[in-house]
């Protein structure tokens, strides 16, 4: 039906097996690779200049990528007051975000460049990162028309770094499309990228009061989110900063002002013994080591069934071996560093801990520099073992018996996440047996769990998870507007 899929087609991509469109990636990527960019606030009031600090590239973090000027709570307090609902009519805000989204196209060469050099983007993540934010651009332009209900006013739109440029520029397009004056806080480990997109919104000709960028951490993002000038928070990011953002806005806010969290996940797979072996490993592959983990969606624990358990888990161990940790500026590099040394120390003291409790079954090589963390295999019981998302890629397995299917979807539903799941099976039954029982935002059947596409797999969780409207979806846009007003035309 039309509800899903409004009329629009999904960006541009490359073809990363095609010579001529890898001779285009890199003729218009390479001459910024030792670009220093600049990073800072973009606001619509003068403000004297904030602290600075240096970029440093998650793969070799000698190389400094760039520099940024810090927003202070100071400078957050001014550009709320600076603040104002974009006020051109709909068809005009449309034809703005379409403009941006052909200039991010444009642009591509530089958004690749400083996304691997500022988050660690392999090619194929940088490709699919730019093509979801522009799809993100393009699809809220096209629902506009939907939208009968007049903007809510001040939106802070508060960003992870995983995906530094699509949900960062999701979250501001759906608050802009629906008029909102947007205040856009990037996490701080990547706010080259979200100054670079920002000037391009602005060039496509957003108003600097309708979009103001405050790079900075918890303190900026804490004065954009507890004041009662602020109508409404789009969040992405974990679920503990998610609760101190609920509570604040509680304390602070309006009783109608807004919150939108998409929030971790602790995601699950299973893989039954009917299930196409190849096929699952490859899926689990990409699902869990991909991008080194660090999406939200990735696949933290596979359950495959005790009578094929050996054999496919020494296949997941070799197919492992073949994947290449690089830099991610080259093409033969399969995933990336993590974002930077504390990501590491966590991740690294979690699977020394698994290693000395004798659960580590598999560990493949990486290099001794930067932040890169080899992928690994924990063995488990069961998921409810997990007491937290481990970001990063660590695979937890376990195994079960077919006539134990329902304990497991019990202990999957029993995390209290309920973000991606993936299911394994050539049994026709099995797929409505499971599908009908897990209580996931997004569900994959006999592929991976990653990479939902804007438009036809509207993404976000329940529970811990997250609010639950679904990014890229119809019901994601009617939030950023106020639900009870008189209609009025656009
Ligand atoms: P995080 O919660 O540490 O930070 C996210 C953002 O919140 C950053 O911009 C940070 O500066 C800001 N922040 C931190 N404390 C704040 C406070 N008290 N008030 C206001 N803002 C504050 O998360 P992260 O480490 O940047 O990102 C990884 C997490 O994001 C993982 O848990 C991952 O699962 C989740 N994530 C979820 C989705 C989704 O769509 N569900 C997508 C991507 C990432
Ligand atoms: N939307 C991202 C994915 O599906 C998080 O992997």
């Amino acid at each position: 039906t039309d509800i899903f899929l409004p009329e629009r087609e999904n960006a541009r991509g490359w073809d990363l097996a095609c010579a001529e469109h890898l001779e285009e990636i890199f003729a218009a990527r390479d001459p910024f690779r030792d670009t220093s960019f600049e990073g800072g606030p973009l606001l619509a009031v003068d403000r004297p200049a904030g602290e600075t600090a240096e970029i440093r590239n998650p793969a070799h973090p000698d190389e400094i990528v760039g520099r940024v000027t810090w927003a202070s709570p100071e400078d957050a307090s001014a550009a709320l007051d600076a603040a104002e609902p974009w006020q051109a009519d709909a068809a005009t805000r449309a034809a703005v975000l379409r403009r941006a989204a052909d200039l991010y196209e444009e642009h591509f060469g530089e958004l690749f460049a400083i996304l691997a050099r500022e988050a660690g983007k392999t090619i194929l993540d940088a490709v699919a990162e730019l093509r979801e934010a522009v799809d993100f651009l393009r699809y809220y332009a096209t629902r506009i028309e939907d939208l009968a209900t007049p903007p809510m006013g001040r939106f802070t739109c508060i960003s992870p770094w995983n995906f530094p440029l699509a949900i960062f520029t999701g979250q501001i397009a759906a608050a802009l499309a629906a008029g909102n004056a947007v205040l856009a806080k990037p996490a701080p480990q990547t706010p080259l990228i979200a100054t670079r997109a920002t000037r391009l919104l602005h060039e496509a000709g957003v108003p600097r009061a309708a979009l103001q960028l405050l790079p900075g951490g918890t303190e900026t993002g804490a004065a954009l989110t507890g004041d009662a000038r602020v109508n409404g928070v789009a969040f992405t990011g974990s679920t503990a900063t998610a609760r101190k953002i609920k509570q604040a806005m509680a304390e602070h806010c309006d009783p109608s002002a807004v919150l939108i969290a998409e929030t971790g996940g602790l995601n699950a797979m299973i893989v039954d013994s009917t299930a196409l072996p190849e096929q699952a490993v490859a899926a689990l592959l990409q699902s869990a080591f991909q991008s080194a983990g660090q999406r939200c969606s990735a696949c933290r624990c596979v359950y495959v069934q005790e009578d094929i358990a050996e054999d496919f888990i020494e296949m997941l161990k070799g197919a492992m071996d073949a994947f290449r940790l690089d830099d991610p500026w080259h093409l033969r590099s399969d995933s990336g560093p993590l974002i930077d040394a504390e990501a590491h120390r966590n991740i690294a003291d979690y699977v020394a801990a698994a290693e000395a409790e004798g659960r580590l079954l598999h560990q493949i090589e990486a290099p001794e520099r930067g932040h890169f963390l080899a992928p690994c295999l924990i063995g488990v019981n069961s998921i409810s073992e997990m007491e937290r998302e481990v970001f990063g890629p660590v695979l937890h397995v376990a195994t079960f018996k077919a006539r134990d299917i329902d304990r497991v979807i019990d202990a999957i539903n029993g995390t209290g996440y309920g973000l991606t799941f993936g299911l394994h099976t050539r049994i026709d039954d099995r797929v409505e047996h499971v599908t009908d029982r897990i209580e996931a935002g997004n569900l994959y059947v006999n592929r991976n769990q990653i990479g939902a596409i804007v438009g036809s797999q509207p993404f976000g969780g329940e529970g811990l998870s997250g609010t639950g409207p679904k990014a890229g979806g119809p019901f994601y846009l009617p939030r950023f507007a106020q639900p009870h007003h008189p209609p009025r035309p656009q």
